[in-house]
């Protein structure tokens, strides 16, 4: 497994390999590895003939009051799991190699990206877009791996491919979760033992959410109120959003009659936590 801290580098060994027509994969991740993020190198790993991972815990994409600097790092432990994986080459740039000094240019999306996550963390999408938009220019993948974990993301990323020509195929990939239904995240570090317990609540709460609505329930406000009730049930548990939104536009629906997708970021103590359900 190549590592690799230089972009040209990086691009040099992307054109030997696309020059002997192999199928680049791509899996961008702000490493902490865990099974969610193996899953996509898995997918990748069968789909494509060579395989690249990102690691790259991106300033642009935290706000000012958030936890850039205490996001976990484990670069080592991240290292052996990709190799086992069977990865071909991780890119593992430095924040300087990423902004220079005279950096200035961003990539925004300008309507997924102010709701849901976008309304709770101004600028956090312009700063994903620009950041994947950068590795796409120096991947050069044929095809993207993203999770369905980060619902919003997912379809940003896909807008962004299609309005800016990008010609990459993007592959979003399912919820991977804990036997007790906790979505893997990298922020689950954060959670103490009791934190831990009452994050499941998260879960719960979706699960709620898709028995009622396969129970014939077509109000979304009646739907979000029972949530709300079983979230705040833990005392830890503080709600950012809630909501029942329309899978390609983000937008709230009031009344469920097609496919929904129900999202929501609840803050576990300190840790703000977001997972989702397509229904
Ligand atoms: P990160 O949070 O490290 O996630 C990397 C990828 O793993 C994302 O596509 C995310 O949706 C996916 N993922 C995370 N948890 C998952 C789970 N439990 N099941 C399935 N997939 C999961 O998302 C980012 O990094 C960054 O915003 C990034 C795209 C790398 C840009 O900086």
């Amino acid at each position: 497994m190549i590592i690799s801290r230089n972009i040209k580098n990086v691009v040099n060994i992307i054109k030997k390999v696309k020059s002997k027509k192999k199928i680049v994969g791509f899996v961008p991740t702000m490493g902490a590895l865990h099974k969610g993020h193996l899953s996509l190198v898995k997918t990748a790993k069968k789909d494509c003939d060579f395989v690249v991972v990102s690691i790259f815990v991106n300033p642009t994409q935290f706000g000012p009051k958030e936890d850039y600097k205490k996001y976990p790092r484990t670069f080592k432990k991240d290292k052996k799991l990709l190799e086992r994986e069977g990865v071909d080459l991780v890119f593992y740039p430095t924040v300087k190699t990423m902004y220079p000094k005279d950096f200035s240019t961003y990539v925004q999306e300008v309507f997924l990206s102010n709701v849901l996550c976008g309304d709770s963390r101004p600028g956090h999408f312009k700063g994903v877009c620009t950041v994947v938009s950068k590795l796409f220019n120096i991947v050069k993948p044929d095809i993207a791996y993203f999770g369905q974990k980060d619902y919003q993301q997912a379809q940003i990323i896909k807008r962004m491919v299609a309005d800016l020509n990008f010609g990459i195929k993007v592959k979003v990939l399912p919820i991977i979760r804990e036997p007790d239904g906790l979505a893997f995240s990298s922020r689950n570090m954060y959670l103490d033992k009791i934190e831990r317990k009452q994050a499941t609540i998260l879960f719960k709460a979706l699960t709620l959410a898709k028995q009622l609505i396969k129970g014939g329930i077509k109000d979304s406000n009646i739907i979000i109120k029972k949530m709300k009730k079983l979230i705040l049930s833990q005392d830890f548990a503080k709600i950012d959003y809630i909501k029942i939104v329309d899978p390609k536009t983000l937008r709230d629906v009031e009344k469920i009659e097609k496919k929904v997708v129900v999202a929501l970021a609840v803050f576990i103590g300190k840790t703000r936590l977001i997972d989702n359900i397509i229904v």
